[in-house]
C-alpha cells in the first residue's frame, strides 16, 4: 500500500513500504507549501525538470548522503558536480530502484536549472508501486502522445498540471484525463502565483462531467493507494 501527500504546487510525496519518495521538492519559496524546510525528510527525490518550482530545495534535502536524485542526465550531472548521490536517467527509460519502476516520459515545456545551467529535456514520471501505477505530469502543454501513455500504462491516480500560463490550463487537462484514463485525477500547478490562478472547481467539475473521479487536494491531504 501507498500513501500519497500532497504539499502543493507540484510537490508530491509518496511512502511506499519503507521508502520516503519525494516529487519536485519545491519547500522554501513555495507559498502553498504545508512543511518547513527543515521537516523536509525522505529517500529519494525524482525531479520532472530543472526548474526552480520543481528543483526547489533538493539540493538542501540531498546534502544528506542517503538521499538518491533520481533525474534526467543533464540534472544528475549538474547534480553530482556538487557531490550529491544522484541516479540519471533519460526520456522513455526505466529503471527498478526498491521501492519501484520509475519511467520518464515526454512533456512538452523546457528545462534549465536556477542557475542558467541546461537541464536537458523535461520529464513526466510514470511510477510503478507494486500493483498501482502513478502518473506525474510535471510541467507540460498537453500533447496527442498522452493517449500512448494510457494505453500503455493502467495509471490508478494522475497528478496533471491545470494552472495555464506556464502549462496546461482547465479545458487542455480535461482532455489530457481522457487521453491518460486514470482512475483519479489530481489538479497540480495552479494558485500558487497570480498568472497560475484558477478556479479549481471548474475543472473538478468538468472531469466529473466526463465521468471521471477528480480529487482536488489541499497542501497537507493524503490518499492511499
Ligand atoms: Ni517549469
Ligand atoms: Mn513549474
Amino acid at each position: 500500500m501507498s500513501k500519497i501527500i500532497y504539499h502543493g504546487h507540484s510537490f508530491v510525496e509518496i511512502r511506499h513500504n519503507d521508502s520516503v519518495i519525494y516529487i519536485d521538492p519545491f519547500i522554501t519559496h513555495n507559498p502553498l507549501c504545508d512543511i518547513k524546510p527543515d521537516q523536509g525528510k525522505c529517500d529519494y527525490i525524482i525531479l520532472t525538470h530543472g526548474h526552480g518550482d520543481h528543483f526547489g530545495d533538493t539540493v538542501e534535502l540531498a546534502s544528506d548522503k542517503k538521499v538518491k536524485v533520481i533525474a534526467m542526465f543533464e540534472i544528475s550531472e549538474y547534480l553530482q558536480k556538487k557531490e550529491i548521490n544522484s541516479h540519471p536517467m533519460s526520456i522513455g527509460g526505466a529503471f527498478e530502484f526498491p521501492f519501484g519502476k520509475v519511467k520518464l516520459t515526454i512533456a512538452r515545456h523546457s528545462s534549465s536549472l536556477p542557475d542558467g545551467t541546461y537541464a536537458g529535456e523535461p520529464a513526466g514520471i510514470i511510477l510503478n508501486l507494486g500493483d498501482k501505477t502513478v502518473f506525474h505530469a510535471g510541467d507540460t502543454a498537453l500533447f496527442y502522445d498522452m493517449k500512448l501513455i494510457g494505453e500503455m500504462n493502467s495509471i490508478d491516480v494522475a497528478f496533471l498540471p491545470v494552472g495555464d500560463n506556464f502549462t496546461m490550463g482547465i479545458d487542455d487537462a480535461v482532455k489530457a484525463s481522457e487521453f491518460l484514463n486514470a482512475k483519479i485525477v489530481v489538479p497540480i500547478h495552479y494558485n500558487t502565483f497570480d498568472v497560475i490562478e484558477i478556479n479549481v472547481d471548474d475543472f473538478k467539475r468538468k472531469i466529473e462531467s466526463i465521468g471521471r473521479i477528480c480529487r482536488v487536494m489541499a497542501p497537507g491531504d493524503s490518499l492511499e493507494l
